[in-house]
C-alpha cells in the first residue's frame, strides 16, 4: 500500500511522535514521517527524529524574523518533503494562515481531554487535567481533531474515554490519557491513509473500513 506522507510538528517531549514513528516502522500504519519541525532547537522531538534518520528542522521566531516569514518557512518545509497530512503533536505555536489554507482539512491535532469541553486558550498541559479534576467529570480522554484557525475547535475525528479515579492527580490522569493518545493518534492517521475521512458541514465523517 502507498504510504501517506506525514509532517509532524512538536514542541516538547515528542512521545506521540515516537509512537507514530514506531507504528509506521512496525507496519501498523500505512504512513511515513517525512519531516519533523519544532520551534525549540533542543526539543526531544527533534532528537527522536534524528535518531530515526528523519529530517528534523528547527523553525521559530529565532530562525524567521516575522510571523509571516515563519508561516512561509513552515509551509516550505512541509512541501519540500511532500507532506500530505500535517500532524501536530504537542506543538505549542499557532500555525500561520498560509499553512492553514494550504493544508485545509489536512492538519490534525491531539488534545488530552474530551473536546469540546476543556479546550481553548490556556488549556494545555496540566491545566487541562486540573480543570477536568475540579469539574468532577468521571471520564476524560484524548481527542484527535482537525485544525482550523481557532484553538481546539476544528471537527472532531476520534476520541477515547478513560476513567477519572477518586485519587487522581493531574499527573496520574495525564499519564493514563497519554497511553491512549499513543494508540488513538495512529488509529486516526490510518483512517486518513485509507481515505476514509471526509469533512462535511463542519463535521468529520469516517467511512466504515472495506472488508
Ligand atoms: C500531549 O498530551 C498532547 O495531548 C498535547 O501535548 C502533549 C504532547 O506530549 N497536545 P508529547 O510531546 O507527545 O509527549
Amino acid at each position: 500500500m502507498r504510504k501517506l506522507n506525514l509532517g509532524v510538528l512538536a514542541s516538547g517531549g515528542g512521545s506521540n511522535l515516537q509512537a507514530i514513528m514506531d507504528h509506521c516502522e512496525a507496519g501498523k500504519l500505512d504512513a511515513a514521517v517525512r519531516v519533523v519541525i519544532s520551534n525549540h532547537s533542543d526539543s526531544r522531538a527533534l532528537a527522536r527524529a534524528r535518531a530515526r534518520g528523519i529530517p528534523a528542522v528547527h523553525l521559530s521566531g529565532k530562525t524567521s524574523p516575522t510571523p509571516e516569514a515563519l508561516d512561509r518557512a513552515v509551509l516550505h518545509a512541509l512541501r519540500q518533503h511532500g507532506v500530505e497530512l500535517v500532524v501536530l503533536a504537542g506543538y505549542m505555536k499557532k500555525l500561520g494562515p498560509e499553512t492553514l489554507a494550504a493544508y485545509e482539512n489536512k492538519i490534525l491535532n491531539i488534545h488530552p481531554a474530551l473536546l469540546p469541553s476543556f479546550g481553548g486558550v490556556g488549556m494545555y498541559g496540566f491545566h487541562v487535567h486540573e480543570a477536568v479534576l475540579s469539574s468532577g467529570a468521571r471520564v476524560s480522554g484524548p481527542t484527535v481533531h482537525l485544525v482550523n484557525g481557532e484553538y481546539d475547535r476544528g471537527p472532531i475525528v476520534a476520541q477515547r474515554a478513560v476513567p477519572v479515579l477518586e485519587d487522581d492527580t493531574p499527573e496520574t490522569l495525564a499519564a493514563r490519557v497519554l497511553v491512549e493518545e499513543h494508540a488513538l493518534y495512529s488509529e486516526a492517521i490510518q483512517w486518513f491513509a485509507e481515505g476514509r475521512v471526509r469533512v462535511e458541514g463542519g463535521r468529520a465523517r469516517i467511512r466504515a473500513p472495506l472488508d
